[in-house]
């Protein structure tokens, strides 16, 4: 579980004069079953969201309008990725620390998760993540 897993995957895209169209199929674009679904919107500017890594949790990040970043780190090295593309998304393994930042306005994140919302899955201490991830790549 490192940053070389996580990576920008490129969906279909429907092109067509009365607007495009891109879907999204479960263990086909992204490698899990989608469980649940949320989006971040009317991020106020200069706002972070995240801050926080999850043990088991897969999920996959589309900046379905405007756009932000997504900052990723695994314990050894640390990514920024900017999304403000409808037909591409950000897929992050378990094990990763992230924070979302930059947010344009009117920008909408949505997140494909892998599992229910389980708030022990959760690691909101960043020490104890890098400490976890160290001991996991030992
Ligand atoms: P949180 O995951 O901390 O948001 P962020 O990733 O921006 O830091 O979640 C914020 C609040 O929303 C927290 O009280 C838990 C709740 N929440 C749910 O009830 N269900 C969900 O699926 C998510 C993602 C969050």
């Amino acid at each position: 579980m490192s940053l070389d897993e996580c990576c920008i995957v490129d969906l279909p895209k429907i092109s067509d004069p009365r607007g495009n169209l891109t879907f999204i199929e479960s263990s086909r674009h992204i490698p899990f079953d989608i469980k649940r679904v949320y989006y971040l919107y009317d991020v106020p500017g200069g706002s972070d969201r995240g801050a926080h890594a999850h043990r088991t949790l897969h999920q996959f990040i589309v900046a379905m309008s405007g756009s932000f970043d997504v900052v990723l780190e695994d314990g050894n090295r640390k990514q920024r990725y900017h999304l403000n593309r409808s037909y591409q998304g950000l897929y992050l393994c378990p094990m990763i620390w992230r924070y979302l930042d930059n947010f344009s306005s009117g920008a909408v994140c949505m997140v494909l998760a892998s599992e229910y919302y389980d708030p022990s899955d959760y690691h909101r201490d960043y020490d104890e993540f890098i400490a976890s991830a160290k001991r996991r790549s030992a």
